[in-house]
């Protein structure tokens, strides 16, 4: 495979409170990771995306950082970090970890200064507005309308020590930094380059199209978009021009180390079009952006098409798409993609009998696609979102929209090892810090590698494919089908066409493939499918595809 790394790898997205707990605090922590790489050196993935672990008062569960250059004890320590880093690359697995540059935690000694006097040399790292009209001594209103987005106010709050309002649009426990700011800037590089001299292969860079505000700080104008636009247009408070500025500077910095360091960006937005702008060119920003449309979507094969194909339409030439469709912050796609009653206000009104072939169509879609596919640890073996009792709930945005279903504990919940007390993810008698999905006596690692026809089984013959055939990792893709009467069909080609069919309706469907085959008569031969076995031939004039089929396979040259 030419080209770097990133561009053939299969990523896994490792959530570490929720993965293996090895001490018996009922969290998950860098060492369950590290007795894992096996388990995920068998799977096949080859680069991990391990959300936060730093040192953090855990208001957002690590998504406030109060030290960026140390591991949180819940989590472990520094000599875990390297030995997680090391392991890793023993088994040829490469790593990035998350940082969340757009904000701190209040607990951040940053933070402590410059709140504690405006004369502070790191007042001005965050952001801040005076809360008293200095001519006549009276209260100025809230500087504008933006909001805070997981606790549904201002996300203006107050700082009595400097008589100021700070700006925290996640929780107020989250202060934004100033980009504008250079020596913040520097400062933040900084924290870059010492996880890259740790030997990290890149980052997830934490909601970075929010980095920058409007200088002049205007109120955002009104939209109709609820979730997750909270009726906001969010023109002043994200995407800012000077934050392709940034983007520039730090894709300046991941280069100028050896290895094709990543630097994969969070864009916190639905419009793929935004997202692909960080990208710039293709190779002067990000080198990967997360578009978010697949990650709100139900089982809605045009929809499902169209966002794949725009998605490619809007990436630089130059640049490389990726594709997720669960993470920690949204319902799980096992979930999403189970049919859903009254218009899915009534999730799980209807019984999902079809679950595990619309998830093995879910893997292929994701598995077969072009660019960089992510997967969501527990994905592999179709977990769900857990429900969890409102006393339970420990989600910030969970608890605030109560009894709305947009808290995101759901999705986090432990891993499902096998069938021993709380599926193995910690010892029997601790407490694990989210309640399990219920589910886990049948769902599980254990028993989804002893049954050679499972979904795990599934994702790891779809990433052996994908390894093997260049056709899937690099190959152009074209479609054949975007999803009219429920089927999805692309071709992916390289030296060898490879076509990817997907039946997403409960129908027989039939495919014609001859267009894309020199001669007719001609037959092609199954790679994998869950209707029919591998080696098989099947006519490309009408490939007929039963209800909910999945299938690869090679065409004739
Ligand atoms: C991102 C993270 C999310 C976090 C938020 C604030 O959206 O993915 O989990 O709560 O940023 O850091």
């Amino acid at each position: 495979m030419t080209g770097p790394w990133w561009r053939s790898s299969v990523f896994y997205q490792i959530y570490p409170r929720s993965f293996l707990d090895t001490n018996g605090d009922g969290i998950g922590d860098l060492p369950g990771i590290v007795s894992k790489l096996d388990y995920l050196a068998e799977l096949g993935v080859n680069a991990l995306w391990v959300s936060p672990f730093f040192t953090s008062p855990m208001a957002d569960f690590g998504y406030d950082i109060s030290d960026y250059r140390g591991v949180d004890p819940i989590f472990g320590t520094m000599e875990d970090a390297r030995r997680l880093i090391a392991e890793a690359h023993k088994r040829q697995i490469k790593i990035i970890f998350d940082l969340v540059l757009n904000h701190t935690s209040d607990e951040h000694p940053w933070f402590v200064e410059a709140r504690s006097s405006r004369d502070n040399p790191k007042h001005d790292w965050f952001i801040w507005k005076g809360r008293t009209d200095a001519l006549t001594g009276k209260r100025l209103p809230k500087p504008n309308n933006w909001v805070c987005q997981f606790e549904f106010k201002s996300a203006w709050w107050p700082n009595e020590a400097t008589d100021e309002w700070y700006l925290g649009t996640f929780t107020r426990h989250q202060p934004e930094v100033d980009w504008r700011n250079p020596e913040l800037r520097q400062a933040m590089y900084d924290v870059m380059r010492f996880w890259l001299d740790e030997g990290v292969d890149g980052f997830r860079l934490d909601v970075v199209n929010w980095y920058v505000k409007d200088a002049q700080f205007r109120s955002n104008p009104f939209s109709f978009k609820a979730n997750p636009d909270i009726f906001q247009r969010h023109i002043y408070d994200r995407n800012q021009r000077e934050t392709h500025e940034i983007c520039a500077e730090m894709r300046r910095l991941a280069e100028s180390y050896p290895g094709d360091r990543l630097l994969t960006g969070e864009i916190f937005s639905q419009d793929p079009a935004i997202a692909a702008s960080y990208q710039g060119n293709g190779s002067d920003e990000l080198h990967l952006a997360f578009n978010m449309e697949p990650l709100y979507l139900g089982w809605q094969p045009k929809r499902l098409a169209r966002a794949i194909r725009e998605w490619y339409r809007l990436v630089p030439a130059e640049g490389w798409p990726n594709l997720a469709f669960s993470n920690h912050d949204q319902p799980r796609h096992a979930t999403r993609f189970a049919p859903r009653g009254f218009g899915g206000l009534l999730a799980r009104a209807v019984p999902d009998r079809h679950k595990k072939e619309r998830l093995q169509i879910a893997a292929m879609m994701l598995l077969a696609s072009r660019g960089t596919p992510f997967i969501y640890y527990g994905e592999e073996i179709g977990m769900e979102n857990a429900p969890i009792p409102r006393k339970e709930l420990v989600d910030p945005t969970g608890i605030t929209f109560w009894p709305l279903p947009l808290g995101r504990d759901g999705e986090r919940t432990p891993m499902q090892w096998n069938g021993k007390p709380h599926a193995g993810f910690t010892g029997a008698g601790a407490k694990p810090w989210l309640r399990l999905h219920p589910d886990w006596p049948s769902v599980n690692v254990e028993a989804a590698m002893r049954d050679g026809d499972s979904l795990w089984h599934w994702y790891r013959k779809l990433i052996a494919l994908r390894k093997a055939e260049p056709a899937l990792s690099r190959g152009s893709l074209e479609f054949v089908a975007e999803g009219e009467r429920g089927v999805i069909a692309w071709l992916r080609r390289d030296e060898k066409t490879v076509a990817c069919l997907m039946n997403l309706s409960g129908r027989h469907r039939t495919v014609r493939l001859d267009s894309a085959v020199p001669a007719t008569g001609a037959a092609a031969t199954v790679l994998l499918g869950n209707r029919r076995d591998a080696g098989a031939s099947v006519p490309v004039e009408r490939v007929p595809l039963a209800p909910y089929e999945a299938l690869l396979v090679t065409l004739p040259v």
